[in-house]
């Protein structure tokens, strides 16, 4: 490292020195203006917008805080969560799928692949740990979190955090109750003590006990303040209650209103350009809303970040051939293969129809649109440029090299029935793709935020600019789309047409897709559907109809070959829905994607459904196998320090290998409970496996409303050790904990 006082800093950090002394001695070196330019993005404004239009989002890494005279490196911002978005890299399942893994340990060494690739692009933090509540399975970007359970949630950011800054940097987002997309830079969340803690910030605290270096506030605002400017948020429950010493970025470009109260409030830098902050600080520091203490505050948080994680910084970046290597293939197709979950599998003749018999299979229709196109996910921020992606009808294909192996796209129904008919089976594939659901930056949601954009400086640039917004949502500059063309990046999804994301409308299929399965469930009684989706889609109107049905997500690069091996035995389906897939919309709450206010209480998601007595179409946790799985005895113990040790085993009554998840849920006694710990446990063929899952001290305390803090728990409470939120073969005990 060349000698300057921030290597030097840095070399004692590393020999245990208190990053926080230490950066507070480099600001202290620092003139005015250089403190000043660490609060925004180091790039100019019109310009970066432009190369951001033109493709520069997959090709660049976003720089801020560079002080060079001091030698201060800054960082390297750059995106996921499917991934790096700097292409061309690999393309994993979108973290909803990972959700259904319920395999921390997985998630793990995908945050360490993507921490490489993100290193091997110039990137040194990443923005790939979303974890937002999916209250409702209509949010536009379900995709990007890991399902509706903050504990679930918790654990599998946790995880790809550990993994991710083995190598780098990690970002948790969207700080917080960004749970709807058309509406997110209107949008004024209300929510009191007890739900806001208990439910919509345990998930964001696991990561930030686990050490992430960063937190991104949202666009939305929560209890009438921006949460790029709150002062509750950012301050009182980051810092003061969590002792978060990490730093805190923007959202992107209206992810704050206000340069004065931004600052108070304790953001830190805002990003990607010199934009709002560029403009009315200097008002605002006349003007007293904020002043030189607080612009010291938050450069010496941004310097303490970059010092501690020196060290691992230090370390030398892989080579660019790390990107879509072959082991990062292969764990994003272990990935995607785990997080198949197998939604139904009756018999046909006798035997269920899954999984498919090999030896029989001469000639397999596999029919939709969606079968045989790219589809990784949404076309916003966490878009992968990936080098290639397996469709299904490849995987299925490439399984299958002596079957006949026959596609049609589904537009003719009565035409894809017939072929069909005479197939051995009939794969059906249908959903969503990125035009259904993913990030929107429609002008509706933007345009009474233009007068937050800079002053016209370079007025070529504007005009474009103004071209872009005028021609729609997810205008593609011909730049980009050239580079798509010269294999740069990923053609745009042939006959899809450009993205336009958002909320969905419906949580159903679309009408084409149920006519589809009706047709061809019709012709061929052997009829499997895969649902390809970011969360849930009601099935009620079809579900009976055809024998197997399996949600097989934006599952990556690989996707396809997962899919051909579970559906064909070669590897087993394990996966569980990380959230409810309920019978009718209107047992979930209320979702209104262009609302300009919303209340949100505690209740949603299978607890909801608990408290109305409502039962699931598939409840949160739910996934058959081709195994027969059970639950022995279980027992638990209370240990003095108010943990609970769980005690079971999982049976594996079957003739093939299988896994359970063990799932623990409780909560004061006559209250639904909801899940506190889990385990995901390999059970060989005939073999009962011991399981012991420990439940966290202080998984029940409960919000001390109004004085803050917590209050511990005392009284009787459930355990309910169970295989999914409504298991009806569930061990239930009461338990008495001391406050
Ligand atoms: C998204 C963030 C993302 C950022 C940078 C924003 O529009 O909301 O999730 O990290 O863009 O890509």
């Amino acid at each position: 490292m060349p000698d300057t006082p921030y290597a030097a800093a840095a070399g004692r950090v590393r020999a245990g020195a208190d990053p926080a002394a230490e950066a507070a001695d480099l600001v202290a070196l620092m003139t005015p203006d250089e403190r000043r330019w660490c609060l925004d993005g180091d790039l100019p404004f019109w310009a970066g917008l432009d190369d951001l239009g033109k493709g520069g989002y997959h090709r660049r890494t976003f720089p801020a805080a560079q002080v060079d005279r001091l030698g201060i490196p800054g960082f390297h911002f750059s995106d996921g969560p499917r991934g790096v978005v700097i292409g061309p890299a690999t393309c994993f399942p979108v973290s909803m799928a990972r959700g259904a893994t319920w395999d921390v340990d997985l998630e793990e060494r995908i945050g360490e692949a993507i921490g490489r690739e993100l290193r091997a692009v110039g990137a040194d933090l990443y923005g790939g740990v979303c974890v937002n509540v999916l209250r409702h399975p209509a949010w536009g970007r379900a995709q990007e979190t890991y399902g509706e359970d903050p504990f679930h949630i918790g654990e599998l950011g946790a995880a790809l955090t550990r993994g991710v800054q083995r190598h780098t940097m990690a970002c948790v987002k969207h700080f917080a109750l960004n749970s709807m997309e058309n509406a997110r830079f209107s949008v004024d969340v209300t929510v009191d003590e007890q739900a806001l803690h208990e439910v919509f910030l345990p998930h964001f605290r696991r990561i930030v006990d686990e050490g992430v270096a960063c937190v991104m506030s949202a666009y939305n605002a929560v209890n009438g303040e921006w949460c790029g400017q709150s002062p509750q948020l950012l301050t009182e429950v980051l810092r003061d209650e969590w002792g978060f010493t990490g730093m805190v970025i923007s959202d992107w470009i209206f992810g704050l209103r206000d340069a004065g109260p931004s600052v108070a409030a304790g953001l830190d830098v805002e990003m990607p350009y010199r934009m709002v902050r560029a403009g009315g600080l200097d008002r605002a520091l006349a003007e007293g809303e904020t002043d030189e203490a607080d612009i010291v505050a938050a450069v010496r948080r941004t310097v303490a970040t970059l010092l501690r994680f020196a060290a691992v910084l230090a370390q030398p970046a892989p080579r660019a051939d790390v990107l879509a290597c072959d082991a990062h293939r292969a764990l994003a197709r272990e990935a995607a293969t785990k997080s198949v979950v197998l939604l139904r599998n009756e018999p046909v003749g006798g035997t269920p129809l899954l999984p498919l018999d090999e030896a029989a299979l001469r000639r397999l229709a596999v029919v939709g649109r969606l079968a045989a196109i790219r589809n990784l996910g949404d076309g916003g921020s966490s878009d992968v440029w990936a080098p290639d992606a397996v469709t299904p009808l490849d995987g299925l294909r490439a399984a299958l090299p002596r079957a006949e192996v026959i596609h049609h796209d589904g537009a003719e129904p009565a035409a894809a029935a017939s072929v069909a008919e005479w197939c051995d089976v009939a794969v059906v594939v249908v959903g969503y793709t990125r035009a259904d659901e993913g990030e929107f930056i429609g002008d509706s949601g933007t345009s009474h935020l233009q007068e937050l954009l800079p002053g016209p400086d370079d007025p070529e640039l504007v005009a474009a600019f103004a071209a872009r917004v005028e021609a729609g949502p997810h205008y593609r500059a011909p730049e980009a789309v050239a580079a798509a063309a010269a294999g740069e990046g990923p053609a745009s999804d042939p006959g899809l047409g450009f993205a336009q994301g958002g909320d969905r409308t419906s949580l159903q299929l679309h009408p084409d897709d149920e006519a589809l399965i009706a047709a061809v469930a019709a012709a061929n009684p052997r009829t499997v559907v895969a649902i390809v989706a970011g969360s849930a889609v009601v099935t009620e109107a079809w579900r009976q109809s055809v024998p197997a049905v399996v949600q097989s997500w934006y599952a990556g690069m690989e996707g396809g070959h997962a899919l051909a091996d579970v559906l064909l035995g070669r590897a087993e389906p394990t996966g569980r829905l990380p959230f409810t897939v309920p019978i009718d919309e209107a047992h979930l709450p209320p979702f209104d994607r262009d609302a300009d206010a919303v209340t949100y209480d505690g209740w949603h998601g299978y607890w909801r459904l608990a408290r109305d007595g409502n039962a699931a179409a598939h409840p949160f946790g739910f996934g058959l196998s081709y195994t027969s799985l059970v639950l022995g005895d279980a027992s638990v113990e209370v240990g003095d320090d108010g943990s609970v040790l769980v005690t079971t085993e999982a049976r594996n009554q079957g003739s093939r290998p299988g896994t359970e998840v063990v799932q623990v849920y409780g909560g004061v006694s006559g209250t639904p409970p909801r899940l506190v710990a889990f385990a995901r446990v390999d059970v060989p063929a005939g073999a009962a496996v011991p399981v012991q899952v420990r439940v966290a001290p202080g998984s029940f305390a409960r919000r001390r409303v109004g004085a803050g803090g917590w209050v511990a728990a005392g009284g009787t409470h459930d355990i309910v050790v169970a295989r999914h939120a409504e298991d009806p073969d569930a061990r239930r005990f009461a338990v008495d904990l001391r406050p």
